[in-house]
């Protein structure tokens, strides 16, 4: 390591001299202050890498010139990591310093390889610090669209699909696995749109109870049927003019798609209980994480609908296909983490992002992001270690391992049921950690609706009480 600028600030002549020799014998750059104040005078245009100061000085002493430092290097948009020196009575001042922003402190009198160690790891910080900022800057650029975060091949492709249809009124089917972030890629098409100032309504078609899809939707007339106090609007009419997603179309009962399906091919809409229809502009985006082709094939989706629903059908690419992505939104989710909690967190440590981009999500996005808000709550100090990652991340996770494991039948038999139920309960945990206890999400992540997980989940006595809808 050489060539890095070290500015040496110290009312103490021999410590000056005695630092500036052992760090240029290590192919710094040195340069010398016996003040606080001096050490302003030259800090523009020496534009050093790490500062060493002593803390005790006369006039500006060493906390004040880091605060004086941090803020020119915060207008120069510089990170230049602080280290104070101090004598031993003072250590406590100094770890106070640590909290203003001071990288490290020694104490005097040091051991020379010690200073050594804690200088090389400011500049590896420094480093780091300078690559974060590289991503953080690709994340401005062409990599995003909307709230969208990615700069795959998979995920630009995605982009130029989006770009082309933004503009239209076309139909939009989106498709992906859970966590793919399909709802945030309807919101982009429509505050994309020429409709963003218009209304933008999500529907959870599976969350609506079959009885009542069809009220929801289309609204109802005062007296349509007991309980029908007064005129209620659908959601349809209250997306008059902008767009209605329809999430999870692929729940939606065969009853309410023929309804559905005449709603979209007419524009207009017959509140329950009355005759006169309205006509209306609205746009649709639907979403499944089903395969909408097989639902047909089973006629357990109506072929017609489907046609009118995916005339583009825009597929979101999972997690695990898209690797490049990882370090993008890693440093995307941890610069939101770190605002929301106050922490000032600076990125990921290289093993730390090894890990997470070896592991193979398959919750997708939505586990990535969760993963990120748990370590960035959990860590101590201003970068993602792996001590903050949770077991999974760390372990060996071939796929699937426990279905090709050899099976053990031993001469005195087994208890099937037991085996059975052990498995499906691991899956069941698993899937709740994968989700952050998301119940909704984790039904999904398992192939079975919301009822049957809450069933399951009773069954094992893991429901914590509250068995609603997440
Ligand atoms: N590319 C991305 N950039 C930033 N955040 C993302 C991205 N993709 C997903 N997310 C975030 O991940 C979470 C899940 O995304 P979203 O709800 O859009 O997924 P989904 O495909 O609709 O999932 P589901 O099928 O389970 O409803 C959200 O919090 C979303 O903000
Ligand atoms: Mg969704």
């Amino acid at each position: 390591m050489s060539g890095e600028r070290i500015l040496i600030v110290d009312d103490e002549s021999s410590l000056r001299e005695f630092l500036s020799i052992l760090l240029e014998r290590d192919g710094y750059v040195v340069r010398t202050a016996a003040s606080g104040e001096r050490a302003l005078d030259i800090f523009d245009g020496f534009a050093p890498d790490v500062v060493l100061s002593d803390l005790n000085m006369p006039g500006i002493d060493g906390i004040e010139l880091l605060r004086q430092v941090r803020a020119r290097a915060l207008k120069a948009g510089r990170h230049v990591p602080f280290i104070l020196v101090t004598a031993y009575g003072t250590v406590a001042n100094a770890v106070a310093a640590t909290k203003e922003g001071a990288f490290d402190y020694v104490a005097k009198p040091f051991n020379n390889d010690e200073l050594r160690l804690i200088v090389g790891r400011a500049l590896a910080m420094r480093k780091l610090e300078a690559d974060n900022a590289r991503l953080r800057a690709e994340l401005g650029e062409r990599f995003q669209l909307g709230q969208l975060v990615g700069a795959s091949p998979k995920m630009q492709s995605v982009y130029e699909l989006v770009r082309r249809v933004m503009g239209t009124r076309i139909n939009c089917l989106i498709c992906g696995e859970s966590g793919t972030g399909k709802e945030l890629l309807a919101r982009a098409i429509h505050y994309g749109s020429e409709r963003a100032q218009g209304p933008f309504v999500a529907v959870n078609c599976g969350a609506i109870p079959e009885n009542l899809i069809e009220s929801e939707l289309f609204g109802y007339l005062k007296g349509a049927f007991t309980g029908a106090a007064q005129n209620k609007i659908g959601l349809f009419k209250a997306a008059n003019g902008g767009t209605l997603f329809l999430d999870e179309i692929g729940e939606m009962p065969l009853s309410a798609q023929v309804k559905v399906l005449r709603a979209i091919q007419e524009r207009k809409v017959t509140p329950v209980g009355g005759t006169a229809e309205e006509t209306l502009d609205v746009r649709i985006v639907a979403a499944t994480n089903r395969d909408l082709g097989v639902e047909v094939a089973h006629n357990r989706f109506r072929e017609d609908l489907y046609y009118r629903l995916n005339v583009v059908q825009i597929d979101m690419p999972p997690l695990r296909e898209r690797a490049g992505d990882i370090a993008v939104l890693t440093q995307h989710f941890i610069q939101k983490f770190a605002e929301e909690y106050g922490k000032p967190m600076r990125g990921a440590t290289p093993e730390c992002l090894r890990l997470i981009e070896s592991y193979p999500f398959p919750g997708n996005v939505r586990e990535l992001q969760n993963v990120v808000e748990r370590a960035v709550a959990f860590e101590l100090g201003n970068v993602l270690t792996p001590g903050s990652l949770p077991d999974r991340l760390h372990g060996n996770f071939a796929p699937a391992s426990d279905e090709r494991a050899e099976l053990n039948l031993p001469p005195g038999g087994i208890d099937l049921e037991a085996r059975v139920a052990g498995v499906e309960r691991r899956y069941l945990e698993k899937a709740l950690e994968v989700t952050g206890g998301n119940r909704t999400q984790a039904a999904k992540l398992l192939g079975i609706t919301f009822r049957s997980l809450r069933y399951r989940l009773v069954k094992f006595g893991m429901d914590a009480g509250d068995l609603s809808e997440s």
